[in-house]
């Protein structure tokens, strides 16, 4: 039996995870990444946590054919070179070589929301799907293109930059991390959603968010879902920008499924009957039908699977 580790690497943790050929996770492990202590020390944790999996598992080293990773920021996927992630400190790496060196095994890396994309594709909520989009919500809005079963990935690596889609009219724009105004994430990432609620409770709306002085992005779920209107309007704004991007990504990929995961799809159905309902009313009903919102299912694992689906699917 062969077997494929996929690596999440984010901000704080390194979550790694050995998969079968099916996209079965069979173990798990996470460690800290020690961001502060510099690019050597978070690619030696990389190492010593894929070979803590691995000898602790019923496989041996032999049974690995390869490792996949998962990274937060731009990737330039032919070169394996992490070119910008902010979250990491990571700024042209070339880690596809120097973890193939210290592991002697192939290595793969992808952005992680394109990854997650892989993941729900391969064994989640769009299994059997050829053509599926895939959001992420969380601090940041990810996005990952499924093309007749594998990532699609542009010209230069960077395809499905959801969260960069343009969709807030000027006259409300804020400028995103990405330096331009309008973003999607700027209103519908956990990030976006707090700070809607803050700017709310400043102005003095009158709102229960008020009550609580460290805001999340479930606090205002919670509070919409008890009625409180300025959470609801917030929450409402979040979907609508949600489900005009899809309206747009409809009309160039004919999808079969969107699915949307991270933390912030958590809200469940109160977001998605929104989600569904603005998508429903600006999408032409030629490219409607068939198509489902559906929830990831894959939940955190998401990365782990798909970036161990690299080795396979793309
Ligand atoms: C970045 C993406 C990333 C997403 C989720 C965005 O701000 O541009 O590369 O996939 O956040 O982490
Ligand atoms: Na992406
Ligand atoms: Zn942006």
């Amino acid at each position: 039996e062969k077997i494929y580790v996929g690596v999440d690497l984010g901000g704080t943790a390194i979550k790694v995870g050995i998969c079968d050929d099916q996209g079965q996770l069979k173990h798990t492990y996470e460690g800290p990444t020690e961001v502060d202590k510099g690019v050597d020390t978070v690619i030696a944790n990389i190492e010593k946590y894929v070979r803590h999996i691995v000898a602790e598992s019923p496989y041996s080293w032999e049974q690995l054919e390869g490792v996949g990773a998962g990274v937060a920021g731009f990737t330039n996927v032919r070169e394996g070179i992490i070119v910008l992630a902010p979250n990491i400190g990571f700024r042209n790496v070339p880690i596809r070589s120097i973890l193939e060196e210290r592991l002697g095994k192939p290595v793969k890396i992808d952005n992680d929301a394109n990854v997650a994309a892989l993941g729900e594709a391969w064994a989640g909520a769009g299994k059997g799907v050829d053509n599926c989009v895939c959001y992420t919500l969380g601090t940041g809005v990810g996005g990952g293109l499924i093309l007749n079963g594998r990532i699609y990935q542009g010209f230069s690596g960077m395809a499905g930059e959801l969260g960069h889609i343009n969709v807030v009219p000027d006259l409300e724009a804020i400028k995103c991390g990405c330096g331009k105004m309008g973003c999607l994430e700027t209103v519908s990432s956990a990030t976006g959603i707090i700070r809607m609620a803050k700017d709310a409770v400043e102005r003095g709306d009158h709102t229960s968010l008020a009550l609580v002085d460290r805001i999340a992005a479930k606090e205002v779920f919670d509070a919409a879902k008890a009625g409180d209107e300025v959470a609801l309007r917030i929450v409402n704004r979040a979907a609508f920008y949600l489900g005009k991007s899809m309206a747009t990504v409809a009309a160039v990929i004919n999808p079969e499924v969107f699915i949307i995961g991270g933390g912030v799809s958590k809200a469940g159905d109160f977001l998605f009957d929104e989600i569904r309902t603005v998508f429903a009313q600006l999408t032409p009903e030629p490219l409607q039908g068939g198509v489902k919102i559906l929830e990831a299912t894959l939940g955190n694992d998401a990365g782990i699977v798909g970036a161990a689906g690299l080795l396979l699917r793309s």
